[in-house]
């Protein structure tokens, strides 16, 4: 099968998957029959290109590396997506936990046109989840989102796929690398200011890293965790949330001090019929699975009722690891296709 795809957006995780698609076609080829083109690419600050006969990646990259732009097409991104040759669109523009915009209008209508979703971006699936799913299957097709929690270690597809049949009970999880970095390096004697810039020159950090620091992320992760993996009727409002912008040295030496680590926690839980979920700073003793969860590294144990615990951990942030969930769940989607 042949897949046209799209991209909108393309920044550091765009071009993450670009780079890789480029560098592995013809593996992807041979090992997974897996064959795609690019139609077309939008960017608000870097331009836009379409041909539906495919372009060229490996000179678009280059062009985007030296230029810092991609074209001049005058084509919008809801003009791109509704091209028909666009099978699938690769939505990677930043995320936004308010309305979801851009890429909540985006995914409708790409989803609305039949056409698959593959997405890193966070607002849309934590704040409208089920309406996404309801249209995508309406219509025939594919929305997936691994890499918006754990970046490209597996975590969604691992709980909805590999552990299907589990009743998750409870999640317990790292899920911001930008702020995992940023106490791991304070505990070796940085100063919050100095490696929150090199969280943002590594690709780790969010367009505005406020959403990292003040917890804002993490929550977006443990929500879409609870819908997703625990099918909660979560809503991102009602979930208590602290960063770690009031996490001073002293507070990181002093949790060393007492045989802890300052870890930055997401949990969500069963009470009842209700999935609740926290974000928060939280003291964890050395002792703890999490506790040596260090730099840009994530964790998550889900606490299965039939399969124990079971802890997965990986980079959570950065454009090749982000690139390669989209590329992840492009394949699922070309084996699901290939079932039908
Ligand atoms: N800014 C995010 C992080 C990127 O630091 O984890 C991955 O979602």
């Amino acid at each position: 099968m042949n897949m046209n795809i799209a991209f909108i957006g393309f920044g550091t995780v765009g071009q993450g998957l670009a780079k890789m698609l480029n560098e592995k076609k013809a593996h992807l080829k041979s090992e997974y029959g897996f064959e795609y083109k690019v139609v077309g690419i939008v960017d608000l600050v870097k331009g836009s290109v379409y041909s539906q006969d495919g372009i060229d990646l490996g000179k678009i990259l280059s062009i985007c590396e030296k230029k810092g732009k991609i074209g001049e097409e005058k084509i919008s991104s809801i003009e791109l997506i509704k091209k028909d040759c666009v099978d699938a669109i690769i939505e990677v523009t930043p995320t936004n936990l308010k309305d979801g915009e851009p890429g909540m209008s985006h995914m409708k209508e790409a989803l609305k046109n039949g056409k698959h979703v593959v997405t890193t971006n966070k607002g849309p699936i934590a704040l409208a989840y089920k309406e996404l799913k309801k249209i995508a299957e309406e219509n025939g097709a594919f929305l997936k989102f691994e890499g918006t929690v754990l970046s490209g270690t597996p975590a969604i597809n691992l709980a909805t796929m590999d552990l299907a049949g589990v009743s998750i009970k409870s999640i317990e999880g790292i899920l911001n690398g930008t702020t995992n970095y940023i106490l791991t390096e304070i505990e070796k004697g940085k100063s919050y200011e100095e490696v929150l810039k090199k969280a943002q020159n590594l690709g780790y950090a969010e367009a505005d890293p406020t959403a990292d620091v003040e917890g804002y992320d993490a929550l977006a992760k443990i929500v879409i965790l609870a819908k997703t993996v625990m099918n909660g009727d979560i809503n991102i409002k009602d979930v208590p949330r602290e960063g770690i912008t009031e996490i001073k040295k002293e507070k990181v030496e002093s949790a060393i001090k007492n045989g802890k680590k300052m870890k930055l926690i997401a949990r969500a839980w069963r009470e009842g019929n209700k999935i609740m979920a926290k974000v928060s700073p939280e003291e964890i003793s050395t002792e703890h699975p999490l506790a040596n969860v260090n730099g840009v590294l994530n964790a998550i144990t889900f606490t299965t009722d039939v399969a124990g615990e079971i802890t997965i951990i990986g980079p959570g942030a950065g454009g090749s690891s982000a690139g390669y969930a989209l590329l992840t769940d492009l394949l699922s989607i070309h084996r699901m296709k290939n079932f039908d």
